[in-house]
């Protein structure tokens, strides 16, 4: 019996129908591809909110330095890890939560905690600044490690810089000298004061169910 025409044609119809199933039917545009902004109606405003340039830039930092390594952004839904209890975010992370970075910096170990809403949370630039250099400053025992060299000391000549970083501690420059800022950290500054979710989403549930 010749059954060579039945295999091909199983076979045919098997990588079809995978087809059909993997390519077609989570055609990119119709699914996540095609994600738009939220229309909030109470505020008439679109959420999420488009990131500002200086952050944009930041998330190239992060990535640089590769800081994803140990962060993760993406706070679980609560029965899947204590990140609502932890303060990591008021509901679950969503696919339009992502829509406006260039880059998702989802992550994969939580060395250190969730920053889905670091931004929310911590939400002044001199700490941020302050825990890159030394994070013992802020956070006495941290085992993040020091980003002290995106910063520079600098000996004050005149009035100090504005963009001096009042740092104390073991790595507090000598007398007459000062921590100043590089363009990379207050980037990477600006990238994590944007990064917060504090609106609602339809698909995401409400905060307070
Ligand atoms: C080796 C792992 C590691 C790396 C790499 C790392 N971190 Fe951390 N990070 C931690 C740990 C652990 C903590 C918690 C202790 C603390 O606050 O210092 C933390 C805390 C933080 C916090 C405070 C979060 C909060 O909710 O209190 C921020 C912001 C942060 N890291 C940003 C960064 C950025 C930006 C980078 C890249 C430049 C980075 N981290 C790289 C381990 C890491």
């Amino acid at each position: 019996m010749n059954n060579g025409p039945l295999i091909f044609f199983g076979i045919f119809l098997s990588l079809a129908l995978s087809w059909l199933g993997l390519v077609v039917a989570n055609n990119v545009d119709a699914d996540f591809g095609g994600l738009g902004p939220h229309m909030d109606e109470a505020t008439g405003m679109t959420v999420p909110a488009q990131m500002p340039g200086l952050a944009r830039q930041g998330l190239r930092v992060y990535q640089d330095l590769g800081c994803a390594t140990c962060h993760t952004q993406q706070v679980r839904r609560e029965g899947f890890g204590a990140d609502v209890e932890r303060g990591w975010g008021s509901r679950q992370s969503v696919a339009r939560d992502y829509i406006q970075q260039s880059r998702v910096m989802i992550g994969s170990l939580r060395i250190g905690p969730d920053l889905m809403n670091v931004g929310e949370r911590i939400p002044l630039p001199e700490w941020h600044h302050q825990h890159l250099y030394d994070p013992q400053v802020n956070t006495p025992g941290s085992i993040m490690p020091s980003h002290a060299f995106l910063y520079e000391i600098r000996k004050v000549k005149g009035t100090p810089s504005p963009n001096r970083v009042p740092v104390r501690g073991e790595r507090a420059p000598p007398d007459g000298y000062e921590v100043v800022s590089s363009y990379r950290s207050q980037a990477l500054v600006a990238y994590m004061l944007s990064l917060k979710t504090p609106y609602d989403l339809p698909e995401a549930g409400s905060s307070d169910e």
